[in-house]
């Protein structure tokens, strides 16, 4: 079983979805965890746990992420859950749409990177999040794809520069988190219907089962430099 006991998560995002499972999972290993995000009170009230508290921090801001580090003591692991969604097919994608899906997925992380690196111990390490999307090309989905490869690239950078902190990434496939809540109860029920059915592991993924290899990147020390597609094999077919 993975031990994070004595260990400081820093966990950004928002209070529910992937974010959520991964603190709860931190603490059942033992860690205390440092949840930061644009919503602090909303992130505070979603825990009643005196192993987590709550910190302000907008991955686009870097004077933000810069003063986070300033303020918090010691951190030995960060993951950035955070995303800003840029779906649609070319013709209605727009500039601002897709740069802010870079800025909070792909500079985010460089920016976090940049101020928690220095004050990280030699085993400690970084997981961002990318996902299946960079790898199996969907319409809809190309800024978000792109994105997701993005994040990819800078974690096998990290992972060398940073070195020996270690760097990965995780890759979800369709996991159920509320984040296709938007399609309407209908279209969501077909998608995920249809996803199930081409699925090689015949499912929809849960934020659990992201938490879970979450905690395998965050304790495993002779991993780096990868991306851990936990997609149910969806990108294989
Ligand atoms: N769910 C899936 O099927 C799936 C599939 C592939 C990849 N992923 C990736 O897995 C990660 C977690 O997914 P999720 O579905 O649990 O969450 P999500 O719905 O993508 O939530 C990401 C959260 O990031 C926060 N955020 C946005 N801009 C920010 C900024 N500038 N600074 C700080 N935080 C910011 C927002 O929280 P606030 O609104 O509270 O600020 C937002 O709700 C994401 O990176 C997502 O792209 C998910």
């Amino acid at each position: 079983m993975s031990d994070l006991t004595g260990r400081t998560v820093l966990v950004v995002g928002r209070a529910g979805g992937i974010a959520r499972a991964i603190t709860l999972a931190v603490r059942e290993a033992g860690g205390q965890v440092v949840v930061a995000g644009r919503d602090p009170e909303a992130l505070a009230a979603a825990y009643d746990d005196p192993g987590v508290t709550a910190e302000q921090v907008d991955l686009t801001d870097e004077r933000s992420v810069a003063a986070l580090a300033g303020r918090l003591g010691r951190v030995d692991h960060v993951v950035s859950t955070a995303s800003a969604r840029a779906r649609g097919v070319v013709g209605e994608l727009d500039h601002d749409t897709v740069l802010a899906s870079f800025d909070v997925k792909v500079l985010g992380p460089i920016l976090l990177a940049k101020h928690f690196a220095p004050r990280l111990p030699a085993d400690g390490s970084f997981v961002l999040f990318s996902g299946s999307s960079a790898r199996k090309p969907t319409a809809g989905m190309l800024a978000v794809g792109a994105t997701n490869a993005a994040v990819d690239v800078v974690a096998r950078g990290l992972a060398v520069e940073l070195a020996p902190i270690r760097v990965n990434a995780i890759s979800p496939g369709t996991i159920d988190t509320g984040a296709y809540d938007g399609l309407g109860e209908q279209r969501k029920a077909e998608l995920f219907a249809a996803r199930r059915a081409g699925s090689p592991a015949r499912r929809i993924g849960t934020a659990a089962d992201v938490a879970e290899a979450v905690l395998f990147a965050l304790t495993s020390t002779f991993v780096t430099g990868q991306v851990l597609g936990v997609d149910g094999g969806e990108p294989l077919v």
